[in-house]
């Protein structure tokens, strides 16, 4: 991997973060991580449980400890990661991935991301409508501090990972 950074994918429930993510750890022959997947493994509990349980500032907090810990065990060895779609919301997740990586929001609009993820009851902020779409109006200003900002509106995963690679290797 080029200045052996690691990369971040960002963006909204739905935008395809952990697809593109795996297709990408996969190219450069590194480790893939989703937080939300660590985060479910360190606390042995379903993200819907937590929320349900602790609150979303509980989660929240576990999100920074978890990618703390898993860049302390990557001790500066490069790779991929899928961040929630609000995690990159956390200044000190931010933070974290501009000390340690390269930051690619896949930027597409509510209704793409809805038409991919419409009815899953595993996103506990995406069970009210109208809430999730100030959600998402809120955070596109954040999203646009990633460093690299690709159209993923209509681009297939492996599409994507391309334009990716050819972007971090310039
Ligand atoms: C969230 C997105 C989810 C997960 C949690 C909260 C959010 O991840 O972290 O349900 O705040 O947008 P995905 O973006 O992978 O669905």
């Amino acid at each position: 991997m080029p200045e052996l950074r690691s990369l971040y994918l960002v963006g909204f429930m739905g935008s395809g973060k952990s697809t593109v993510g795996r297709l990408l750890a996969h190219r450069l022959n590194c480790p893939f991580f989703d937080l939300d997947e660590e985060v479910a493994r360190h606390s042995g509990k379903t993200i819907p449980a937590i929320f349900a349980e602790s609150g979303e500032a509980v989660f929240r907090q576990m999100e920074v400890s978890c990618l703390q810990t898993l860049l302390e065990k990557q001790n500066s060895k490069p790779c991929v990661i899928s961040l929630g779609g609000g995690a990159f919301i956390t200044p000190a997740i931010r933070e974290l991935a501009a000390q340690t990586g390269i930051s690619v929001w896949l930027n597409l609009s509510f209704e793409e991301c809805l038409n991919r993820i419409a009815g899953d009851g595993n996103r506990p902020l995406l069970q009210n409508l109208e809430r999730a779409r100030e959600l998402f109006g809120q955070r596109q200003p954040v999203y646009a501090q990633a460093n690299i900002q690709l159209d993923a509106q209509s681009a297939s995963p492996s599409e994507l990972a391309q334009r990716i690679l050819a972007r971090i290797e310039n």
